[in-house]
């Protein structure tokens, strides 16, 4: 009607109730539940329905239980949940190695759910910047590096590295120079591209991209040996 304002009510019958979750947590995991306002396996399907098709991407960045990720994965949806409490560890994984097991409870049932998939599990590393966007004085040269190699690869550091040459990627190398990881520990030592300092590089045999706090080779040597500088923190991209 006209100036009527859209409404819609769910109702218990069709998308579950608090009774219902906390069946559900309690079926998963006994009287040990994460926090104590679970929301109905049934309810986030409702909205997942709703809100994506099969395949689309689902963020949950306060994960509690896992529901939403249980959901999302019983539905054939990706999904990313973060969570900051150690429930990520004692009852998100769990509960989703359960999904992939073909656990039965929730929406199992109503979507012939039979198990399958999978997850992958990260941990946050420590903040690379501060609230003003300066490298947090106290990141360590393993976690600069995987960002560094990140921004610049978009793929993930799967080692960590001892030294500064981080990898070679599509042809080139790259470098970085911080904390003293050439063993100066002064606070600029090891960390300025001089002469001593690349000759006591590792070698690479094509392009390379160095990081460090600033460069004593000039612009024009630096073309002449293929070297792309780039100065910590202002090229270290956020993104
Ligand atoms: C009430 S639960 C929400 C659970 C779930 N999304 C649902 O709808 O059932 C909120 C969760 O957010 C987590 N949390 C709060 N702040 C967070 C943050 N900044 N980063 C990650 N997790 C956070 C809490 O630890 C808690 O487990």
């Amino acid at each position: 009607m006209p100036g009527m304002v859209p409404w819609t009510w769910w109702t218990h019958s069709e998308v579950g109730h608090s009774q219902e979750a906390k069946r559900e947590s309690q079926q998963l995991f006994g009287n040990d539940a994460a926090f104590s306002t679970p929301k109905p396996e049934r309810l986030i399907q409702r909205i997942l329905h709703i809100a994506t098709n099969p395949g689309d991407l689902v963020l949950d960045s306060f994960l509690g239980s896992g529901t939403t990720a249980a959901v999302a994965h019983k539905m054939g949806r990706r999904y990313i949940g973060i969570e900051m409490g150690e429930h990520a560890v004692t009852h998100c994984v769990p509960r989703l190695r359960k999904v992939i097991e073909g656990e039965q409870g929730g929406i199992s049932q109503a979507v012939a759910w039979q198990g399958g998939g999978g997850f992958r599990f990260f941990r946050l590393g420590a903040p690379i910047f501060d609230a003003e966007g300066r490298i947090n004085p106290d990141i360590r040269f393993a976690d600069l590096a995987a960002h560094v190699w990140f921004s610049e690869t978009r793929t993930a550091l799967h080692r960590k590295p001892r030294q500064p040459l981080l990898g070679v990627h599509a042809g080139t190398a790259f470098y970085l120079l911080y904390n003293g990881i050439l063993g100066d520990k002064r606070p600029a030592g090891g960390n300025v591209l001089t002469a001593r300092v690349l000759a006591a590089l590792p070698p690479h045999d094509g392009p390379r991209v160095i990081y460090g706090e600033a460069s004593r080779i000039g612009p024009a040597r630096l073309k002449d040996l293929g070297i792309v500088f780039k100065q910590t923190p202002y090229d270290v991209k956020a993104r």
